[in-house]
């Protein structure tokens, strides 16, 4: 049975958690840790079977001379990024904030520092909210499942066959680190939680003591929903664990994310610059600043975030490549925020030229096709008041080509030139009546 009430209540308390960040839009996620050194991405631990033993010399090696988080946050302002979201584990068990659980961290390399305390000093001090991401899975813990766990790099190694695990000292220990990352570090935004699958998934993680334990540290945070299954969140009875945002991995949801009752569920689409999350030397297939931007446009046209990757190198460094682009999207936000920052989808079908955003009486073109003449907005006639391009407050014309008198529901408007303004996406906005 639908327990309405409670649906609504904590319906309601989703909405008031996630307000700054459905307005935010657009985060940074980073993936870093001692798998930039092999430089193949941060699956490598598994995708090469490694023992402990063999993935140990990146744990004596790891020295980030270049590690200069004031640097990485002034790039995600420059860029227009809201927030960030930063590995404090990922599934190679490293950690690198100071925990009093393992020695297996940060400030036991030849860096010899907490980097994600110096990570949130930096980007608290950009204004920009802070994020953590934490792997459930973990391939260093000895009562982590190995044998026989479809993930874990010992999951063919007949010599883990019958080695004794405690699964409860795992999830003490996880649910110790979480503590520490939520107590340690004043306000956490975020928290980004890695993943689910097959039967490790919700209780199995102790997920409702975890996020009661959260909660009352942090009463304000916004948690993923990988700590459940991922279908769980569109559904009308929610779990307390079930999170408070959807997260598709790279893969923007065509119609955006409803639930089961039809109720619109926040939700981040994470997607990586090139192809890897973790630094990847070879993998130079990088997307385009004018991808990035229409890929934003398109989650907020269907009322989604953003959180785009970086992955740092061994030094610390994030990737030129991915400097250029960031700061090619951020001159577009900087001209064309308005039609992002605190958008939402518009009630109006998906134009043929391009796309609609929508805050409040604004409305927000972006054309990607200039066409030839004037601009067919579907259903807009004799509502709107004023149209101009974003981008400088210059009018845009809005006027009836004589030949459109038959085309009596809609407006049209006039671009400046031959070609659009803005190839990337040119943003007229148009105030509604
Ligand atoms: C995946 C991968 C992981 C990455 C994450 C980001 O689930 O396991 O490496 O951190 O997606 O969304």
């Amino acid at each position: 049975m639908i327990d309405i009430e409670n649906e609504s209540k904590i319906y309601l308390q989703r909405e008031e958690r996630t307000k700054w960040f459905q307005e935010a839009r657009f985060g940074m996620f980073i993936h870093w840790g001692l798998y930039s050194i092999p430089a193949a991405g941060e699956w490598i631990m598994t995708n090469r079977q490694m023992t402990v033993e063999e993935y140990k010399p990146y744990f004596a090696e790891f020295n980030p001379t270049k590690y200069n988080p004031r640097q990485w946050a002034k790039l995600a302002k420059k860029a227009g990024m809201k927030y960030a979201v930063m590995t404090a584990k990922h599934h190679d068990g490293f950690c690198l904030f100071d925990s009093a659980y393992t020695d297996y961290k940060s400030t036991n390399t030849k860096a010899g520092r907490d980097l994600i305390k110096e990570y949130i000093d930096a980007f608290r001090t950009e204004d920009i909210k802070i994020g953590l991401y934490y792997s459930l899975l973990d391939w260093h813990h000895e009562d982590y499942p190995a044998y026989g766990d479809r993930h874990h790099p010992m999951r063919n190694n007949t010599a883990f066959k019958n080695k004794i695990h405690n699964f409860d000292n795992y999830v003490k220990y996880f649910h110790n680190q979480v503590k520490e990352l939520v107590t340690g570090y004043g306000k956490i935004d975020i928290m980004w939680f890695d993943f689910s699958y097959d039967n490790m998934t919700g209780e199995k993680w102790k997920a409702t003591e975890l996020v009661d334990m959260i909660r009352k540290y942090q009463p304000d945070i916004i948690i993923d929903n990988r700590l459940d299954d991922k279908k769980s969140i569109k559904k009308a009875n929610l779990s307390p664990y079930t999170g408070d945002f959807d997260s598709p991995e790279q893969i923007i949801p065509p119609k955006g994310v409803l639930n089961e009752n039809r109720n619109p569920v926040p939700w981040e689409a994470c997607i990586t610059l090139n192809n890897n999350w973790g630094y990847a030397s070879m993998d130079k297939d990088y997307k385009s600043s004018k991808q990035v931007v229409r890929s934003l446009v398109e989650c907020v046209s269907k009322n989604g975030n953003m959180i785009l990757n970086v992955g740092p190198n061994a030094k610390g460094e994030i990737p030129k490549e991915s400097v250029a682009i960031l700061e090619e999207v951020g001159e577009w936000l900087d001209d064309n925020g308005d039609s992002i920052y605190g958008c939402k989808g518009s009630y109006l079908p998906k134009p043929e030229w391009g796309r609609y955003t929508q805050n409040g009486n604004l409305l927000y073109a972006h054309i990607y096709d200039r066409g030839i003449g004037h601009t067919n907005l579907n259903n807009l006639r004799g509502k709107i008041k004023k149209a101009r391009l974003l981008k400088d407050c210059s009018e845009i014309k809005v006027e009836f080509p004589w030949m459109a008198e038959e085309f009596e529901a809609d407006a049209f408007i006039l671009l400046p030139g031959a070609i659009l303004p803005d190839e990337k996406d040119t943003v007229v906005e148009l105030e509604l009546l």
